[in-house]
This record gives C-alpha cells, sequence and structure tokens, in this order.
C-alpha cells in the first residue's frame, strides 16, 4: 500500500516531529516524512530531522517583507515535497487565511489542552489558572480560526496538586508523542478525514 506524505513544519525543540519520524521508522506505519520546515533558522528540531535522515528546509520569516510572501515561499517548498498531509509540530506561526483555505482538508495540529478549551498562547497555564482537574492534547484540522478546526484525536491527563505550567505540560508531552503518530496513522488508513 502506498505511504501517506506526510510534511512537518516546526518552530523549535521538535520533539513531536521527532516522535512522528521514529513512527514512522517502522516497517508497518502507514505514514512516511518526506520534508521537515523550520520557520526559524535555529529551530533544535532541524538537527534531529537531519540525523534521522529527512530531508530539511528553512523558510525564514523574518527574510520575507510580508506574510503574503512568507506563505508564498512556505508553499512553494511544501508544493515540491508533494505531501498528502502537512503536520504542524510547534508551529508557531499565524499563517494567511487564503493559505489555510488552501490547506483545507490536509492540514493538521497538535495542541496542548482538550480543545477547545485553553486555545492559543500558554495553554497548560491557562488549564491550571482554571483551576481544571484534567487537561491533555488534541489533534486537529487546521482551519482558519487559530486552534479551531474538526477534532481528529484527544487524550488526557490529570493536572496533579503542586503542578506548575512545567510539570503539566511535560505530563502532556508525553501523550502527545503517542497520539500524534496514532491520529496520522487513523488518516493514512482512512480512519479519519476532514468533515464535509
Ligand atoms: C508542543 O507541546 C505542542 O503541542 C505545542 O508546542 C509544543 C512543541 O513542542 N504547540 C502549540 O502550542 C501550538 N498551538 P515540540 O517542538 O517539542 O514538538
Amino acid at each position: 500500500m502506498r505511504k501517506l506524505r506526510v510534511a512537518i513544519l516546526i518552530s523549535g525543540r521538535g520533539s513531536n516531529m521527532q516522535a512522528l519520524i521514529g513512527a514512522a521508522q517502522a516497517a508497518g506505519y502507514p505514514a512516511e516524512i518526506v520534508l521537515v520546515i523550520s520557520n526559524r533558522p535555529d529551530a533544535a528540531g532541524l538537527a534531529l530531522a537531519e540525523k534521522a535522515g529527512v530531508p530539511t528546509r528553512i523558510v525564514d520569516h523574518k527574510a520575507y517583507p510580508s506574510r503574503e510572501e512568507f506563505d508564498a515561499a512556505l508553499e512553494e517548498a511544501l508544493v515540491a515535497a508533494r505531501p498528502d498531509v502537512v503536520a504542524f509540530a510547534g508551529f508557531m506561526r499565524i499563517l494567511t487565511t487564503p493559505f489555510i483555505e488552501r490547506l483545507r482538508g490536509k492540514a493538521v495540529n497538535i495542541h496542548p489542552s482538550l480543545l477547545p478549551l485553553y486555545k492559543g498562547l500558554k495553554p497548560q497555564q491557562q488549564a491550571l489558572d482554571a483551576g481544571a482537574t484534567e487537561s491533555g492534547c488534541t489533534v486537529h484540522w487546521v482551519t482558519p480560526g487559530v486552534d479551531e478546526g474538526p477534532i481528529i484525536a484527544q487524550a488526557r491527563v490529570p493536572v496533579l496538586p503542586g503542578d506548575t505550567a512545567d510539570t503539566l505540560a511535560a505530563r502532556i508531552l508525553t501523550e502527545e508523542h503517542k497520539l500524534y503518530p496514532r491520529a496520522i496513522a487513523m488518516i493514512a488508513r482512512g480512519e479519519a478525514s476532514f468533515p464535509d
């Protein structure tokens, strides 16, 4: 069976990217990672991808005078890799609506909360501030509203007494590393698709 071609967008550490690369190294996994793109030249994840033998590209947002021009360069880099799916993995740039519309049904994101709760920045701190007793992570289709697209899969973790944003983030991250490969496999097997 043909494997799903996945391009990954990162901005930093790249631990979710690494989890996807690791999953795709298993023979029976239904997806392959064809490209990693970072909008930051100093993203630590770039070296991890290179070490794993995955092609990398840098599309530095600071090199483009406008969001439209950055998006055009990103789109050109993506198209060349012919991905079936574009996986945002700690990708911290807001893209223009027309570009996101062109990615409709093709782009997915992971967010460290149980969406629709705690969208946007610092979701772990948001959970603590709200007095939540559980939180988690969500893989969802990307649509123009930030962290708003249809949900593909979620995993839950408890919020424990004494948690800080860092301890909660670490507990959630462990689940992210399992959830993202599972969600991509669901898409590859046709078990998840963008709703009509
Ligand atoms: C992850 O926790 C991811 O869910 C989050 O950033 C972290 C990236 O870590 N993404 C967002 O908050 C997007 N809204 P990583 O670079 O080690 O994968």
